[in-house]
């Protein structure tokens, strides 16, 4: 494999390899992308301070996730059409997670399903869920991923309806995924995407095929949520699935303390403070102006998780300095995975790791618990 320096080479590579149509999906914000960029630019703004003259031979990246020791303060977070980056790509990104010894989440949107996924690796993963209209089906998913083993459940609150992605319109996005006559062209100039995808176990949503109503035609992604996606989801349907899921349970899509607050209430014990990176609420805050003031209102009484806009150690190590016991993230490693498969998520799990393992050395810190707002320069 090629050596890939950080995340924005697996970045490119993903882009010369994987169709115009999904690497778009990928990389896409809603509407005027506002959200999407503040996640990033509002990150940059933050400096780190740089300490000399202190012992920093012995240093430590190991923390704990939800009780579970970790080597990073890191989970891969759930993609839809994950798969799309690369055939069978669930299975690949979620066996580079478990040989870093970090969690992987797997989307209810994903192409390999629960039980792909659950035959393919040696350890248990996260699920997401995102609640739907069907709440027979709703039910059977949850019992599907206590069947698999997963360790925890990731629900995900932010996406009752869909923030709307313009390229996704323009290149008629479909649900299943279609691969139109105007997209054979791009594809013909991809033929190892291609072969991969061929040589995937599936081409659809391996979670929902068989299993949901209105899977046979295509229609647009949009009208597809549109149609399944239950709107009326609130605070009293948590009780529903806590007594169907009997494991850990995290709250993701938190951007507001009211909300955090609420959870707490509910007996929800670990959020994750996202913004779906910036696919949904455009005008929303960047998750990290939302981190610090998240942690000081409920950082005590929960664990907050954080993610949106890391592409590099030392975002992580920003984000840790605001609070976050942890992070996750997105298109950080599916870049890996459209790069060069498991190969490539492996190198980007590898690149932030080695980053923020420098980044604390140069910061002066040799352990995840001695980061705190001490470590920034300024805001
Ligand atoms: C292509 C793509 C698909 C996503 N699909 C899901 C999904 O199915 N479920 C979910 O909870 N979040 C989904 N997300 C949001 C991510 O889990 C995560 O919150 C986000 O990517 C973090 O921002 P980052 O990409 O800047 O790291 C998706 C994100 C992207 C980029």
């Amino acid at each position: 494999m090629k050596t890939f320096p950080c995340i924005e080479d697996l970045r490119q590579q993903a882009r010369r390899n994987v169709p115009k149509m999904f690497f778009d999906y990928a990389e896409a914000g809603s509407y005027a992308q506002e959200t999407l960029r503040a996640n990033r630019t509002d990150f940059e703004r933050i400096k780190l301070r740089q300490r000399v003259l202190v012992d920093v031979s012995a240093r430590d990246t190991s923390t704990t996730i939800l009780g579970e020791k970790v080597p990073l303060p890191l989970a891969l977070g759930p993609i839809g059409l994950g798969g799309m980056m690369h055939g069978d790509g669930e299975i690949l990104a979620c066996r580079a997670a478990q040989a870093a010894g970090i969690p992987y989440t797997l989307s209810t949107m994903s192409v390999c399903s629960i039980e792909d996924v659950a035959a393919a690796v040696d350890k248990p993963f996260w699920f997401q869920l995102y609640v739907m209209r069907d709440r027979g089906f709703m039910r059977e998913l949850i019992e599907r991923a206590v069947a698999a083993k997963c360790s925890a459940l990731m629900l995900t609150v932010d996406l009752q309806v869909l923030g709307q992605r313009h390229c996704d319109m323009r290149n008629g996005l479909s649900v299943p995924p279609e691969i139109k006559l105007k997209n054979l062209i791009d594809i013909a100039t991809k033929p190892a995407w291609a072969l991969s995808i061929l040589k995937g176990k599936r081409k659809t949503f391996g979670n929902l095929a068989g299993h949901v109503k209105g899977m046979e035609g295509i229609t647009s992604l949009a009208q597809w949520t549109a149609s399944q996606f239950d709107p009326t989801l609130n605070w009293k349907d948590l009780a529903w699935i806590k007594s169907h899921w009997p494991g850990k349970l995290l709250l993701k899509g938190i951007l507001d303390i009211e909300d955090a607050k609420i959870a707490i209430k509910e007996g929800v014990t670990t959020l994750v403070v996202s913004n779906h990176g910036g696919r949904q609420l455009d005008g929303a805050p960047s998750s990290i102006t939302a981190l610090p003031r998240m942690v000081d209102a409920v950082g005590s009484r929960i664990e907050v998780m954080f993610d949106g806009g890391i592409r590099s150690g030392a975002d992580l190590m920003r984000a840790l300095a605001l609070g976050a016991r942890s992070c996750i993230v997105g298109r950080s490693y599916i870049y890996g995975l459209g790069a060069a498969g498991q190969a490539g998520v492996a190198r980007a799990i590898e690149i932030l790791g080695k980053e923020l393992d420098v980044t604390m050395a140069l910061c002066g810190v040799t352990s995840i618990k001695d980061i705190d707002r001490s470590v920034i320069a300024e805001i």
